[in-house]
């Protein structure tokens, strides 16, 4: 995982790739993505076999579970997996003893992918669309590494009739597993960390605190860390978010966190993730939701999860030309898009749908017949 300085041209690759479309726009945004990936197969030469899986609302309706065994194996005999979305009013009911969102939260801890790299570097093309001004978040280029299967997302829960628990508990395993992430991360980009917690308060956030500044002390002192309490980082990363490279957080505070970081990029339709354990093997899904709002109207912005295949093509095959070259031409759409409300997305103020979003990424991909386009990479 570790970056490819080179960039070399790679080797074929085969690849087989489970794909968990989920619910509401899960399944329209992830056939872009799929679709993607097919291009940059065919573009660069590699062997990409899809597997399609039932997840969240979709299994609940097919099986009663939110997480078919069936499903866990497809997962697991991948090299990666593509997620779209879970959730929706179907499967709200809060007496229901099973939800969707259940589903992922077990297969995140069936995978084993306790880091959660959430990036966020605005695009030019979208600054006047946020709600926060274009000179505060020129230049922002953070990523999030959340804890991602731990906390009071996976503690002991009750509920009474009269009161209701989720225990939050971190182990220091858990906690230094996920520093050391953050910390080789932050290596290989500005070389600073900043860890959020709650430590003013919360008896966990004073063991993560501990264990991040022993890591830090023992493994990784050429980082330049900062502790920062969850409440002023709400605050300082709507303020200051240039400030920021490696943002490192447990479980809850991240899921709150990378919601208000999307707002720095204009929209939650263009965030994406890369959840990754010890091994290669990666769970790749847009930060948003499942949008019940717009399903199956073909109308979502595809962006996030075309993103997210880029970092499956980089962290899971180690395919850093290819998963440029999707970034690129992700780029280019949003450039083309400034200027023509037909190739900029909904959630943008545009009218371009999924699939001419998807299309006009592919047609900047290329394929093996024609030269890729030059397009610039960064800003
Ligand atoms: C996310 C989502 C999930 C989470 C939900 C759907 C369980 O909000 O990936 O950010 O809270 O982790
Ligand atoms: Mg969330």
């Amino acid at each position: 995982m570790s970056p490819d300085a080179t960039h070399a041209p790679s080797s074929p690759c085969r690849a087989r790739i489970a794909v968990l479309p989920g619910d509401g726009i899960g399944p329209e945004v992830t056939a872009a993505a799929v679709a993607a990936l097919r291009a940059v197969g065919r573009r660069f030469g590699h062997a990409f076999a899809f597997d399609e899986a039932l997840i969240g609302g979709a299994a609940i309706d097919a099986s009663d579970e939110a997480l078919p065994a069936a499903t866990v194996a497809a997962c697991e005999g991948a090299d990666a997996v593509l997620l779209g979305a879970v959730g929706g009013p179907k499967w709200s009911d809060p007496k229901a003893a099973l939800r969707p969102e259940q589903g992922l939260l077990a297969l995140r801890r069936a995978l084993g992918v306790y880091a959660n790299l959430r990036p966020v570097r605005p695009h030019p093309a979208t600054l006047a669309h946020s709600a926060i001004k274009a000179e505060v978040l020129a230049g922002v280029d953070l990523i999030v590494v959340r804890e991602l299967t731990g906390g009071s997302y996976f503690g002991r829960k009750e509920r009474h009739a009269d009161r209701a628990l989720d225990v939050c508990e971190y182990s220091v395993a858990e906690i230094e597993r996920v520093a050391r992430h953050a910390f080789r991360l932050a290596r290989t980009r500005r070389g600073r960390l900043t860890s959020v917690d709650k430590a003013n308060v919360l008896e966990t956030s004073r063991l993560w605190r501990e264990v991040v500044t022993r890591v830090h002390r023992d493994e990784f002192p050429d980082v330049v860390l900062e502790h920062q309490l969850v409440d002023s980082m709400a605050m300082h990363l709507i303020a200051r978010p240039r400030d920021y490279d490696v943002v490192l957080t447990e479980n809850l505070f991240g899921d709150i966190l990378t919601d208000e970081a999307a707002m720095l990029a204009g929209s939650m339709g263009l965030l994406p993730s890369a959840a990754l354990g010890d091994g290669t093997r990666g769970l790749y899904e847009p930060i948003h939701g499942s949008a019940p709002d717009i399903a199956g109207k073909g109308i979502a912005n595809p962006i996030a999860a075309i993103l997210s295949a880029a970092l499956l093509l980089r962290h899971s095959l180690g395919l850093h030309r290819e998963a440029e070259a999707v970034e690129a031409a992700v780029s280019a759409v949003l450039d083309a898009g400034a200027g023509d409300a037909r190739l900029r997305p909904r959630d943008l103020g545009g009218s371009a749908s999924t699939l001419d979003l998807a299309q006009a990424v592919i047609a900047r991909l290329g394929d093996a017949s024609k030269p890729y386009p030059a397009v610039a990479l960064r800003d």
